[in-house]
């Protein structure tokens, strides 16, 4: 049988962080950074995959899948049952994935992995199935098989990448428009930070309790509010006696950041690059302060990008605990912000940053 490919971008988000699963707005964008699955379909039912960073080969059958064992093929195996739910005809394989997409880095390696594997098993290509859809099934098999009850941001722009625009999306409407970047002014670079990232999904999961459990004190209060989307700041600040500190802080950071999505749309489609970065700046002191989910190395990243000429806005990007930076920057000045920041980062940590610039890219599909 012949051999397909599918391939599937990671993401980057410019702003709009863990504001996806209260209901509110994001900002990614689909990167030239991506995952494949090579293969050839089998009429066996069994999916036998190869990680070729590890070396490593996993398999399940499609007839009998069993609980979620806490390795990378949950992903494709828990894509399989919801594929399966969904009704759609899928086929034994024999593939290998790789990937030019750090792994547990905060660019979306998960969704990319589970987006590539909706692909590779579907009987059918495309998928028979709409573009959400199949965003939502993948959100799913990570929210319920793989136990991240992560929103639905990066599914999302791993199936909807475009390579001309970032993508807004409202998370409540499910509705999205293409927002174009000045690229010619500045490129996106991203700065991996490198370090470790453990507990990230249980601090994570954290994180998204706190936001309910503050809409639920909000609802006994009378307030007629269904997620923290619905909330405004004079709203929060009336009821900040009987919230937890914990909860004002985290309901702060949500509140300010939905108005920031809007803000930087507007200011990018006015090519306000100075404007971009005051509120980048600002998500990442919240994301900082507020939210807790930076770390010593984001901040420093963050700190050292601040201090080159030509670079215009840096934050750091996904769910945080470690992870990467985005930044934008003026393409003259890209040599010397990636000289700059990989050797203060080097000197302060020891750790040694991988500092790239992007390209953005359309959204999963056969290579
Ligand atoms: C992770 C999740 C997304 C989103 C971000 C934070 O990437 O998968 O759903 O919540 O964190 O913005």
């Amino acid at each position: 049988m012949t051999e397909l490919v599918v391939r599937a971008p990671g993401r980057v988000n410019l702003i709009g962080e863990h504001t996806d699963y209260n209901d509110g707005f994001v900002l990614p964008a689909a990167i030239d950074r991506e995952l494949r699955i090579s293969y050839r379909r089998t009429d066996d039912r069994r999916v036998v995959l190869t990680r070729l960073d590890e070396d490593e080969t996993l398999a399940f059958d499609l007839d009998a899948i069993g609980p979620s064992g806490g390795s990378w093929i949950d992903y494709p195996q828990g894509v399989a049952r919801e594929l399966a739910v969904e009704g759609i005809a899928m086929t034994g394989l024999r593939g290998t994935i790789s990937s030019t997409l750090p792994i547990s880095s905060g660019l979306s390696s998960s969704a990319a992995l589970e987006v590539a594997s909706a692909w590779a098993l579907s009987a059918q290509h495309p998928p028979p199935i709409d573009p959400m859809a199949l965003a939502k099934a993948c959100q799913r098999a990570e929210n319920r098989y793989v136990g991240v009850r992560s929103g639905l941001m990066d599914q999302f722009a791993v199936v909807f990448g475009r390579p001309d625009a970032a993508l807004l999306l409202d998370c409540r409407a499910l509705l999205h428009e293409g927002v174009r970047l000045p690229l010619e002014r500045a490129r996106l670079v991203i700065c991996d930070s490198r370090a470790p990232r453990d507990l990230a999904s249980s601090a994570y999961n954290t994180r998204r309790s706190e936001c309910e459990d503050v809409v639920r004190t909000l609802q006994a209060a009378g307030e007629p509010v269904a997620a923290l989307r619905d909330v405004d700041g004079p709203m929060l600040e009336r009821h900040a006696h009987h919230l937890d500190p914990i909860g004002i802080r985290r309901a702060r950071h949500v509140v300010r950041e939905n108005e920031r999505v809007r803000a930087v749309v507007e200011a990018l489609r006015k090519g306000d690059l100075l404007g971009v970065g005051r509120l980048f700046a600002a998500s990442h002191r919240s994301l900082r302060d507020l939210y807790e989910v930076s770390s010593p190395e984001l901040d420093a990243l963050v700190t050292l990008a601040e201090a080159v000429p030509g670079m215009f806005a840096s934050r750091m990007t996904g769910a945080g605990f470690g992870g990467c930076t985005i930044n934008l920057v003026a393409p003259e000045a890209v040599d010397r912000f990636a000289a700059d920041v990989h050797a203060g980062y080097l000197a302060r940590t020891g750790l040694d940053a991988d500092i790239q610039a992007v390209s953005l890219a359309t959204g999963a599909g056969m290579a």
